[in-house]
């Protein structure tokens, strides 16, 4: 064996390291390294070849409040000076300060929460509770969703062609559309549709066993990876009295369209409805440090002083994590961060129409704050998608790929490689105008790519 401390770093080494010893997510391994990143300030970041690009996906819609604030690492250092973790069986003033932080930023009366270290961790944590409270196996998700890359979280991921390969079992699923408008699978033109796909969801429950049977549904509330999919205003109403018909519980998924991304705390709090459960995980830390959180209303918290709560984790509540949401959740309101989401939101939304005008390949644009979406189609007249769902997994390249490459060549990351037709651009809450100006001026090149590949 080499001596540990001495492996060779240079980056040739680094390279292949990356080509020989590294899984990397969701694709074809790669024949080369990626280009290495060394720094990150703000919007910002700097790879090894020198060169700062823009950072308009803040990381997979985690890094909200933008790069290396200091306040946040420096509560970090003061934490892992003191206590970096703890078994889970003790208290720690950081997960103590957590709960009643998120109780006092969630909507209604969500007060009790489970500390896990993602999305997709907050989300099986979610589903094991609807099971346990109801005592049901069934599942409701809907197509077109992303809910986490683990066995279950990936069985609840309907519709996205990542999940394919996965052999799914344990919980029983059934899925239902998306209030996907632009290709309304009924369809259906809104708002004359008098929203058939929540119409859909009831019927559905009922046959699959109603109250007795069914334990819950799972929605993101703004979808985010397979589409920026906004919901119609009356949707998540109507859903909501669905589930209370039926005593079914609604877990809302905001682990990306949480913390500030839609121009409120949540995208839920849009419309006013409160979900039995909500999953949060990315702008809760920032991906200053890993976190996730399962928050659900008192009525469920309460039913587990007297029933066992089966789910744990050796790092639940991490006391590093806390301390960094416990920094970075206060800086959403001490610098107006979602305020200036929904402004700002608002600018990119018409930048992203003004890219619709000019280019064959944008069929529709849709957003609500910071999580803008442009749909990528071969005819805007017959709305035919630029490629299948299944290029996601075909090895070789896409047009969105394409696209992808370009924004790189260029400077900027966007959200361009995630399933659907989607490129979603979901800068830092912290960005300004200009900075807008600059990354649609990137996309506006970049989206030449897939012009290319239109019937004009
Ligand atoms: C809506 C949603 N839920 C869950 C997850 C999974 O989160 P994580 O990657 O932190 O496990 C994601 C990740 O992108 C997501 O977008």
């Amino acid at each position: 064996m080499i001596d540990l401390k001495k492996i060779p770093s240079e980056k040739t080494d680094l390279d292949n390291y990356e080509v020989e010893n590294i899984f990397h997510s969701w694709s074809y391994q790669p024949a080369q390294a990626p280009l290495r990143v060394e720094s990150a300030k703000g919007i910002r970041f700097t790879t090894a070849d020198g060169r700062e690009r823009l950072d308009f996906s803040s990381c997979f819609v985690s890094h909200n409040i933008g790069h290396q604030d200091p306040r946040v690492i420096k509560a970090i250092c003061q934490q892992a000076q003191t206590l970096a973790s703890f078994a889970p069986s003790l208290s720690t003033r950081p997960r103590s300060l957590l709960g009643k932080m998120l109780e006092e930023i969630t909507p209604g009366d969500l007060s009790r929460t489970f500390i896990s270290l993602g999305g997709t961790e907050a989300n099986e944590a979610a589903v094991k509770i609807c099971h346990q409270f109801t005592g049901r196996r069934k599942m409701l998700a809907r197509y077109r969703s992303y809910h986490g890359g683990t066995a279950t979280a990936m069985s609840l991921s309907s519709g996205d062609a990542r999940g394919w390969a996965q052999v799914l079992g344990g919980t029983d699923l059934i899925t239902v559309p998306q209030p996907y408008c632009y290709r309304c699978m009924f369809g259906q033109t809104y708002p004359a549709c008098d929203l058939r796909c929540v119409k859909y969801v009831d019927e559905v429950v009922e046959l699959e066993g109603g109250s007795e049977k069914v334990a819950g549904i799972i929605c993101e509330p703004v979808t985010g990876a397979n589409g920026i999919i906004v919901p119609p205003p009356e949707y998540f109403p109507e859903l909501r009295k669905v589930c209370d018909k039926w005593e079914i519980l609604m877990i809302a998924d905001e682990v990306m369209s949480g913390f500030g991304r839609t121009g409120k705390w949540f995208a839920m709090d849009h419309w006013d409805v409160v979900p039995d459960i909500m999953t949060m995980a990315k702008g809760i830390s920032c991906g200053y440090l890993p976190l996730g959180a399962t928050v659900v209303r008192k009525y469920i918290g309460d039913r587990f002083k007297d029933q066992f709560f089966a789910h744990g984790a050796t790092y639940a509540g991490h006391a590093l994590g806390c301390a960094a949401a416990l920094a970075v959740i206060p800086i959403y309101q001490e610098d107006l961060l979602i305020e200036n989401s929904e402004k700002m939101g608002k600018y990119l939304l018409g930048k992203a129409l003004e890219l619709q005008e000019k280019h064959p390949c944008v069929g529709d644009v849709r957003g609500l704050g910071l999580f803008v979406g442009l749909e990528l189609v071969k005819n805007k007249k017959t709305r035919e998608p630029i490629m299948p769902v299944a290029a996601k997994i075909r090895q070789g390249t896409n047009p969105k790929l394409q696209v992808a490459q370009k924004l790189g060549e260029l400077g900027m990351m966007a959200m361009a490689a995630n399933p659907g037709n989607v490129i979603a651009m979901a800068p830092p809450l912290i960005i300004t105008r200009d900075e807008i100006d600059e990354g649609i001026a990137i996309m506006d090149e970049a989206l030449k790519e897939a012009d290319k590949h239109t019937e004009s």
